[in-house]
């Protein structure tokens, strides 16, 4: 693809919740082998943080991957302090957003990697993630200035009627999840976006950081494979989970270990109804279209 011809994402629309501030990515300055790690949430964003990590560190142990892959559009700390933070890294940076495409400046020069994951996964893995946050999870999100729009509240005592809640309101209390996935689907072909899904990395997860690492030109010296693997693997990851998710695990009951919960799939097959089952699927074909909707509910295929 010739780069004169490539029609480029434009930004068109900030996006601000309890959560977010993308205004912060107007300030932010691209360098040309940034990487931009994106997904909706609870799909794998952080396994891919440390597959990233990995690569770019040949297999080093102890890093703090956290740390070193903030969620820019996160809207605390404010952006007045996590500005000067990401520029002043040294190495190569890979920084994740939760945004759709449209409200992010979007760089041909940095390289995006996507993951997707069944909506129904995602439910039972966010349930988890906000059925155990803490005070100070809700005193972050909902009381540090410059929340737009309502506040987080607790959820509901019952996870069928979170996946209710969730897939009637499209997100609720979250963000929008089909124009998120659509979004970043829809510019799958760009040469700087790679498309993933939490699924198929669970099932051939060397074969999915092959493909990451020729798409960030990345070579994996044979001497550093098993150190890779073991260091992403879920296993290793729960061990060792204060290293990988945000603030050490310190805005969730239980800690870094609630966050790095189970990793399998499925987990709603026993529990939603067909019917509440299939009405996700109609709507994922609604919503994303044939082909995405095949591709998001099957595995990546
Ligand atoms: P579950 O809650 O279903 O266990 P995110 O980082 O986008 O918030 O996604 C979190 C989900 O990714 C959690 O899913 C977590 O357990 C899972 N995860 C993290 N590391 C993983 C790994 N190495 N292998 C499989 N799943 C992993």
């Amino acid at each position: 693809m010739e780069t004169q011809t490539i029609t480029w994402p434009i930004k068109t629309r900030e996006y601000l919740n309890h959560h977010f501030d993308s205004t912060i990515w107007n300030d932010f300055t691209f360098r040309a082998d940034d990487i931009v790690i994106a997904t909706y949430a609870k799909s794998g964003t952080t396994w891919l943080q440390q597959i990233v990590s990995q690569l770019i560190f040949k297999g080093q142990e102890g890093l703090e991957v956290a740390d070193m892959s903030p969620w820019l559009d996160l809207r605390v700390p404010a952006k007045e302090v996590k500005l000067p933070a990401v520029e002043a890294m040294q190495h190569r940076r890979f920084i994740k957003t939760h945004l759709p495409v449209d409200a992010l400046v979007f760089s041909p020069k940095a390289k995006y990697i996507y993951i997707g994951r069944d909506g129904r996964d995602v439910v039972w893995s966010m349930y988890n993630h906000h059925a155990n946050a803490n005070e100070f999870w809700y005193q972050a999100l909902n009381e540090t200035p410059g929340r737009v729009g309502p506040p987080i509240e607790k959820p509901v005592d019952s996870i069928v009627s979170y996946y209710h809640d969730w897939l009637e309101k499209d997100g609720f209390p979250f963000w929008s999840f089909w124009e998120n996935i659509k979004s970043w689907w829809e510019i799958r072909q760009l040469p700087n976006v790679l498309l993933l899904h939490y699924g198929k990395l669970k099932e051939d997860m060397a074969g999915e950081i092959q493909k990451i690492a020729d798409f960030l030109d990345i070579t994996i010296d044979p001497s550093q494979w098993e150190a890779i693997l073991t260091h992403c693997s879920f296993d290793y990851m729960k061990q060792h989970a204060s290293k990988s998710v945000p603030l050490g695990g310190a805005f969730w009951d239980g800690g870094s270990q609630t966050f790095i919960h189970k990793g399998v799939n499925g987990r709603w097959k026993d529990i939603l109804s067909q019917e509440d089952s299939e009405r996700y699927e109609r709507m994922a074909e609604e919503k994303l279209g044939k082909e995405c909707a095949q591709w998001l509910n099957n595995n990546g295929y």
